[in-house]
């Protein structure tokens, strides 16, 4: 497998650029789309080539995306050289800051294949990287350009060939006649260079251009004026070589990676009844014959087990649902819902809920720092949180932990087997045992043994004739004087 032995001397991401169309206090490529970062989506496609070095270039916002990208590197656990670019502009410069940053660190010139991606284009792939660097390699090419056709061409750099079709250089939008701007063959910005070649172009390169810029495109005319061979790899896939640089651009490009990612999973054994309200971050995990209702977000960790069905209208992040569990109009964070589980409707899974399996959550229920055990039912109207609650327990109807005491959270601990009457109020801190019972209403304040039944609750005293007393000739005391009637007739 030629393809995967590729093993490139660096990969450097622009990431140096301003962004200023996103009209954000953001950094245009720390915006998301399908829960990663648009530099994110990038390096991620970088590391997966697995190359010596990862190399990015920063300069506006710096700190933020110096950090930003740090951090992506620690979560994957890759180095990744921050490069400077300096007051130089242009495409150009920022790669000679990234291959100096590179020399620096080594005491060595890089040699071998260097691939150049940006960070604000997420949906280029490794497999179309690994598909440059190859035929670069096969080729023995100096400089092998990624390119797409584009019907609307504008604002791209374009390809020029000469008679035979070969690459002779890039020309800019702004620095193209009106000839070279007919052309539909695009820059997609995106490249495998020879080290050295690269290094000795860089040195030659000037901002004697329209913007001023010290543009990397012209590395391909100084390379082929030398002599060198120069090529193209084109795609078909305009998305893979699309970067957002406003919202509209990153909306179009977010919808398309969820069309992709849907259509994926589908590939692999998930049923999706609505892909168009189906929206799938690219790191959740979603195992076989797991199906997804329409109008389902899933973010972040969230991971669907075996045989699990999720939705209509829900949405998890970083929740675990356990295999043949059902979560049904639910909105859900750091939970875990265990095997055969059910949850919903309209449920608030709230983080550190965690579910048993065979366990139930039902409708208007809010949970959150809950540990249910297996079996037990919290099914109608209430609220749950800072509890353990045992095995086969059933709580009753609009149940409510009062957690807080208005300065200080403390634990309810139900025990197992237990059974709680409607609208019991748990005041914590307080337990409840193994097999005990509470009365309907009841308030319980102190422990409860286990196997008693704790009733709060005044005894009921009726007072008899109140309502024709106190309110007579109401539509309520005609209906008691009929019903007394009624009763004296029979
Ligand atoms: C560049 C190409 C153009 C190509 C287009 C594809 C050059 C001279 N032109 O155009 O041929 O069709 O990309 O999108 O290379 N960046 C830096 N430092 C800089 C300038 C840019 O890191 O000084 C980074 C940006 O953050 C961005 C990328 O390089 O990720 C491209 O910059 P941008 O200004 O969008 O490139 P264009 O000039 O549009
Ligand atoms: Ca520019």
């Amino acid at each position: 497998m030629s393809e995967s032995a590729v093993r490139p001397a660096a990969v450097i991401v622009l990431a140096a650029g301003a962004g200023t169309r996103m009209k954000s206090r953001t950094p245009k490529i720390l915006h998301t789309l399908c829960g990663v970062s648009m530099i994110g989506h990038a390096l991620g496609a970088a590391r997966d080539l697995d190359p010596e070095h990862l190399v990015a270039v920063v300069r506006h916002q710096r700190e933020k995306v110096a950090d930003h990208i740090t951090a992506w590197g620690e979560r994957h656990d890759v180095d990744i050289t921050i490069a400077d670019q300096d007051e130089v502009p242009g495409t150009g410069r920022a790669v000679e800051c990234g291959l100096e940053q590179l020399a620096a660190q080594d005491a060595l010139p890089v040699t071998g294949t260097v691939v150049v991606t940006y960070g604000d284009v997420p949906l280029l792939t490794t497999d179309l990287l690994r598909k440059l660097v190859s035929t670069h390699e096969t080729e023995g090419n100096a400089v092998t350009v990624l390119t797409a056709i584009l019907e609307d061409a504008t604002g791209y750099g374009r390809i020029l060939r000469d008679a035979d079709g070969s690459v002779t250089g890039i020309v800019e939008q702004k620095d193209a006649t009106a000839e070279q701007q007919e052309i539909k063959e695009i820059n997609s910005g995106i490249y495998a260079f020879d080290a050295q070649v690269l290094t000795e172009a860089l040195a030659e390169v000037s901002t004697d251009n329209a913007q001023g810029e010290k543009y990397l495109t012209d590395v391909l005319g100084i390379a082929r004026a030398a002599g060198r061979r120069v090529a193209a790899v084109s795609t078909k896939d305009r998305w893979q070589v699309e970067g957002a640089n406003d919202r509209i651009q990153l909306q179009a490009l977010g919808a398309e990676l969820n069309r992709r990612i849907v259509r994926w999973q589908m590939r692999h054994g998930t049923t999706v009844i609505d892909p168009a309200t189906t929206w799938i971050d690219a790191t959740v995990i979603l195992e076989e014959d797991t199906t997804i209702l329409p109008g389902t977000q899933l973010h972040g960790r969230t991971h669907v087990e075996c045989g699990a069905v999720v939705g209509p209208d829900t949405t998890l992040t970083d929740v675990v649902v356990g295999e043949n569990a059902t979560v049904t109009r639910t909105h859900g964070s750091g939970a875990r819902i265990g095997a055969d589980a059910t949850v919903g409707p309209f449920t608030y899974l709230r983080p550190g809920t965690v579910l048993g399996e065979e366990g139930k959550i039902g409708a208007f229920y809010e949970t959150k720092n809950v540990t249910i055990g297996r079996g037990s039912k919290l099914s109608h109207l209430g609220y749950a949180g800072d509890a353990e609650i045992g095995e086969y327990t059933n709580i009753g109807c609009g149940n409510i932990t009062a957690n807080y005491d208005g300065e200080n959270k403390h634990r309810t601990v139900i025990g197992s087997h237990v059974r709680t009457s409607s609208n019991t109020v748990f005041v914590a801190p307080v337990e409840v045992g193994d097999g005990a019972y509470t009365g309907a209403g009841a308030v319980v304040r102190k422990d409860v043994p286990p196997g008693a039944l704790a009733l709060s609750v005044a005894p009921q005293r009726n007072s008899e004739d109140w309502v024709e007393n106190k309110r007579p000739g109401s539509a309520a005391a005609e209906a008691a004087k009929k019903a007394k009637n009624d009763d004296t007739a029979e």
